[in-house]
């Protein structure tokens, strides 16, 4: 391939990709297969890599991120970021509407939209090309969040057609759609972590992470809302919506009601009312309507108040609230020993669902609000997902009601439960003999990155720990086809997929079976640091604390949590029971033909094409002998292992740095 091929083929899987990714995540329609879609976003990173002068900065690759921000510039608003008024009520919009009249003689239109829950961004685009995108602030500067924001899928990086202005500006509301939060949340339940509340806040944070990579992993979404710029070719807010439409942002569409045109009062509260009852089918959140009038003319007869925008108001909807009766307060124990109170409700109507069960959080929240069983309780949904208590109708209580005492003891396993200090929650401390907590260890076990076995996942295990057909992770590797096939809606391809998957799993190589066992602090990278350096399973369980804490990247506690692990003896029986079943519990022959600790201590970075090697060979050959392998350039690299058509700004940095470069026959003779 000549460059300009490679110029031109980089610039047609962009265009393929960006065209994928709007029919997407901006149209919701979907005209490509997952997979065909990471091969090739696979293809274009890899030309990108090996010619780093055509990688552009609005690269479909951009949205993976991986950019780490020490400190978010902060950045002056060219337009200031204005809030809006609020209104709550029909008389309040009539109001709104009598003092606008004032002001203009020409007959009015509005426009209706979503008000969406989310966090308020603005973003720049210069000749069709995100440069910026800076949050609220203080209305007057904000926090620069370009990287971040590049890796939201249904914000354009490059606008479609080619009638934008050369320079504008447009705002909009990044939020998370509600089952991306659910599912969010779900995981972090699943590793311990303590649940987000609400998802505006949760998006705030994510916006203000440091590492973008984590930021496209978290799916956040955003619908646009307002243009701006010097002397755009607009006649009315609509239109400029329409317009940044058709250049592929994501919008609110008349066909979905998200946005309409309103003449009169009544329609704008037919579109209030409309939403009001609707929002709670919407896969995201929002607080009210806004209520902007049209024409651009318009707005400027009627200009704004120091704070606000005179010719828009934002409608808010009322927080449902409802009061009924706390019948009960049960405990959950969660896959981690973690505790959650939950108030079992008399059922009650709110925000379009039956509400049964409301969280209670922990200990702290019951004493502080004084909760009592039997109490009237008020019951709200705001923007949390899961309704809460907000508060006792004390009046109402009755004359014997005592106050709650917080159990002691768990609930599925009876042993004393512990509260560390600084933690809001109880924890069950019998991991490895308390069954939800062996339930998700065991699903820990088969998950993808660890056994990764076919046909097994949440429900399964959970059915056959309830049957008692596996009651731990070596239990799985006894369990026959007929067992299987007798459980309910278990067929005959569903059964021999499990038992085939099962023994595909004896194959995992070391480093995920110890992954996969489920030692605190081991996670994946840990596993294959501790499976180079100790080869074996014996090896980790007989190392002493210094041994462990001398091997490379661990530390104090992780060494610690290893050595408790293995002084449980259950879990040593266990590993010997999987050993019997033929488990990978060593490096195999050629991990260990090819292992060596020769490149311990050096930074190696990896360029261009090999003819040796394939790239990645190449770089778990240097992880296999101890080395560790970077992607960028820095004083800590030793060694840049260059192959033809190594980028010229790579080796450009190389050379200012200094750094050693090496063909991949140096690299062999190194070794
Ligand atoms: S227009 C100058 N439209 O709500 C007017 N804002 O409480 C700019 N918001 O500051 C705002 N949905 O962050 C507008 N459809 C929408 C909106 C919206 C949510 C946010 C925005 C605004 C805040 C006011």
């Amino acid at each position: 391939m000549t460059k300009e091929d490679v110029k031109q083929k980089i610039e047609q899987l962009s265009e393929q990709l960006r065209i994928h990714n709007y029919n997407y995540y901006v149209l919701s329609e979907t005209t490509i297969s997952d997979y065909d879609f990471d091969m090739l976003l696979k293809e274009l990173q890899k030309l990108e890599e090996d010619f780093p002068e055509f990688a552009v900065e609005t690269s479909p690759t951009q949205r993976v991120g991986g950019t780490i921000t020490k400190n978010f510039k902060t950045v002056k608003h060219k337009y200031r970021m204005l809030s809006l008024g609020n209104s709550y009520s029909k008389e309040d919009i009539e109001d709104f509407e009598t003092r606008i009249k004032k002001l203009v003689e020409n007959e009015l239109e509005y426009i209706c939209e979503l008000k969406y829950d989310g966090v308020a961004i603005g973003i720049t685009y210069k000749n069709g090309k995100l440069v910026q995108a800076v949050t609220r602030g203080d209305g007057v500067q904000g926090d620069d969040v370009t990287a971040n924001v590049k890796t939201i899928r249904s914000i354009p990086l490059q606008l479609k057609g080619n009638d934008y202005p050369d320079e504008f500006e447009i705002r909009g509301e990044i939020f998370f759609p509600k089952d991306v939060f659910e599912q969010l949340n779900k995981d972090r339940e699943e590793i311990g972590e303590d649940l987000y509340a609400n998802p505006r806040n949760t998006a705030s944070g994510t916006l203000k992470m440091l590492n973008s990579g984590v930021v496209a992993q978290r799916k956040l979404d955003c619908y646009l809302y307002f243009v701006m710029g010097d002397n755009l070719p607009f006649e009315t807010h609509f239109d400029s919506i329409l317009k940044a439409g058709e250049w592929g942002v994501k919008i609110p569409r008349e066909k979905q009601k998200y946005i309409k045109k309103c003449k009169t009062i009544d329609e704008i509260f037919e579109f209030i009312n409309y939403w009001d009852k609707e929002r709670n089918n919407l896969n995201f959140e929002i607080d009210g309507v806004v209520i902007k009038v049209n024409n651009y003319a318009r707005q400027e007869e009627i200009g704004f108040t120091a704070k606000s925008p005179k010719w828009a108001i934002a409608y808010k909807f009322k927080a449902e609230k409802v009061s009924t009766q706390l019948l009960e307060i049960t405990y959950q124990v969660g896959r981690t020993g973690a505790i959650t109170p939950v108030a079992n409700l008399q059922s009650v109507l709110l925000g379009g669902t039956t509400v049964k069960r409301a969280s209670l959080h922990n200990a702290d929240q019951i004493e502080k609000l004084d909760i009592r069983v039997n109490d009237t309780v008020f019951v709200e949904k705001g923007g949390e997902i899961i309704p809460k208590i907000v508060g006792v109708e004390i009046a109402q209580r009755d004359i014997f009601s005592v106050p709650t005492e917080y159990i002691t003891t768990c609930p599925e396993c009876e042993t004393a439960l512990v509260r560390k200090e600084g933690d809001a929650k109880h924890f069950c401390p019998n991991e490895w003999g308390c069954p939800p907590q062996i339930k998700g260890k065991m699903q820990h076990f088969i998950s993808r990155k660890a056994l990764n076995i076919d046909g097994l996942g949440e429900e399964t295990i959970d059915l056959l720990f309830e049957n008692n057909l596996a009651k731990n992770n070596a239990d799985l590797y006894r369990l026959t086809y007929e067992q299987l096939f007798e459980l309910e809606s278990f067929k005959e391809k569903k059964s021999q997929n499990i038992i085939d998957g099962l023994i595909a799993s004896k194959q995992i190589p070391f480093e995920r079976v110890l992954y996969g066992i489920g030692i605190r602090y081991v996670g994946e990278t840990v596993a294959k640091k501790l499976a180079r350096q100790f080869k074996n399973i014996d090896n980790i369980i007989n190392a002493s604390f210094e041994e462990l804490i001398a091997a490379d990247e661990i530390g104090d506690k992780i060494a610690e949590s290893i050595i408790h692990f293995f002084s449980i003896e259950s879990n040593v029986e266990l590993i010997e029971r999987l050993k019997k079943y033929e488990l990978q519990f060593e490096l195999s022959e050629e991990q260990l033909a090819n292992a060596t600790t020769k490149l311990e201590g050096l930074v190696f970075v990896v360029s261009g094409v090999f003819s040796k090697f394939s790239r990645d060979e190449l770089k778990s050959t240097i992880e296999q002998n101890g080395g560790k392998v970077s992607s960028s350039i820095s004083k800590k690299t030793s060694y840049i292992v260059a192959g033809e058509n190594m980028g010229p700004s790579k080796l450009a940095k190389a050379e200012k740095l200094e750094v050693n470069i090496i063909n991949e026959d140096q690299f062999l003779e190194l070794l």
